[in-house]
């Protein structure tokens, strides 16, 4: 079997913390129960291009419990655990990807996946799907999965310009998926990815959030909690209002810069802090971005700026300024979460996986039929993720009457 991955003998962990993860996912469990029984997947060949953690290590192996053959690349150079490449490859499931491979390696890797000529493609941040576009046009794809917003744009747009060529499922835009995965996932790791790297106490600081959808919702409220001053920059009116009227002060970024004492973007956007603001932020501000690419922050403008730079620490490195100011920059300006920690819990990641489980089910059935749009899982796979999910949490759902609906269903009832 083909792969390419950092280090074999790290199975054995990869195993432990595969393990782990599994007894935290019970949605996927039980959609891995029924495959292991119905084999829907059966000669389907998917190539995934995903974050290498011990999440999608599991939904891999779900996969292939329903029949359907499977490899994998990494969706971002930073985030591949090698551990969890090298228990993959144990079980028998071609991985490539390395933590921190170069571009030209990345892109290798993607056609090394594509290259088991896959009937599903499941991107995250839609490389994989470019790729099948811009270099491998003739190549037969039933269907794609897309796991993230910024892939979900990019998408979006390329059905706009006409030139999609096989239907994709936003997993993405699952209610399932982004109200939990986007705000209690990258929440929560964002912040865990400052932690590990920078060990600061959040209490009495301020952090600026850029972007108030869903993953800077997470990302404000959960560094609230810890105590922080929260102050978010938001382009979108609504959004902006909605910061506000959550109890964070809302301002520009020119007006935050010279404020915060961590900025965190959640954006999709260019260079949402640039020049302008590395101009004026405080010695010892820290620099984080949880958005899908490296371009949030213009480091490159930093890079210019400075006079010096050295890693100070795993994964925090420090630019010097000629005035004497340092800003301390997370995970090169990559996925802060998945850079620096280890992504998003795997308790939140049961519902984004069971979605994508769900969807190469529906693919399969349905792609065939299908115009190649971005398309949205019906709403019945999406409750019945949460209905599972409740049952695990033990939540009772409240059933309603027959008065009740058809109180609901009708027009007639006023004063
Ligand atoms: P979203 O579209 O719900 O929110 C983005 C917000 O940023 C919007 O409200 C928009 O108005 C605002 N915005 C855009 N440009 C701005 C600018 N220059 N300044 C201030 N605000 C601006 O997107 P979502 O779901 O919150 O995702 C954000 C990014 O995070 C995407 O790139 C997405 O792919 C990525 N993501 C990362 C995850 C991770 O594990 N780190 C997980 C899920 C998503």
């Amino acid at each position: 079997m083909n792969h390419d991955i950092a280090d074999r003998s790290l199975a054995e962990l990869g195993d432990r913390r595969i393990e782990w993860a599994a007894r935290r996912m019970p949605v996927l469990g039980a959609i891995r129960e029924r495959f292991e029984k119905e084999r829907p997947l059966e000669g389907l060949t998917i190539g995934a291009c995903m974050h290498v953690t011990t999440e999608t290590a599991n939904l891999m192996l779900v996969l292939r419990a329903g029949g359907a053959e499977v490899a994998l690349c990494a969706s971002n150079p930073l985030s591949t655990q090698d551990d969890v490449a090298a228990s993959l490859v144990e079980a028998g499931i071609p991985v490539y990807a390395i933590r921190g491979e170069d571009a030209d390696t990345f892109y290798r890797h993607i056609n090394s996946v594509l290259d088991t000529n896959p009937d599903l493609v499941f991107d995250d941040g839609c490389d994989m799907t470019t790729v099948l576009h811009e270099q491998r046009p003739e190549q037969p794809i039933i269907g794609g999965m897309e796991e993230t917003t910024t892939g979900v744009i990019r998408l979006r747009a390329m059905e706009k310009d006409g030139v999609l060529r096989f239907p994709v499922v936003a997993v993405n835009d699952s209610d399932t998926k982004h109200l939990f995965d986007n705000r209690h996932g990258t929440g929560q790791s964002s912040l865990d990815g400052i932690l590990r790297s920078a060990n600061i106490l959040f209490a009495g600081r301020t952090v600026v959030v850029a972007g108030y959808g869903d993953c800077g919702l997470g990302i404000a409220n959960r560094a609230d909690g810890l105590g922080a001053k929260v102050i978010v920059v938001e382009s979108n009116p609504v959004r902006a209002l909605s910061a506000a009227m959550d109890g964070h002060e809302v301002m520009t970024s020119h007006d935050a810069a010279p404020l915060g004492d961590v900025f965190i973007t959640a954006t999709g956007d260019i260079h949402v802090f640039r020049q302008e603001h590395f101009e004026v932020m405080k010695d010892g501000s820290i620099l984080a971005n949880a958005g899908h690419f490296d371009v949030e922050l213009d480091l490159k403008a930093l890079g210019e700026m400075a006079i010096s730079y050295r890693e100070l620490r795993d994964n925090l490195g420090e630019y010097t300024l000629p005035d004497g100011r340092r800003l301390l920059v997370v995970a090169e300006g990559r996925l802060v979460n998945l850079g620096a920690a280890e992504g998003h819990p795997a308790d939140v990641m049961d519902m984004s996986f069971a979605d994508q489980a769900l969807a190469a089910e529906w693919l399969k059935e349905n792609g065939p039929s299908l115009d190649p749009k971005v398309y949205v899982l019906p709403e019945d796979l999406d409750h019945e993720v949460a209905r599972l999910k409740l049952e695990s949490m033990g939540c009772g759902l409240e059933t309603l009457t027959e008065e009740q609906i058809a109180y609901l269903n009708s027009w007639e009832h006023g004063t």
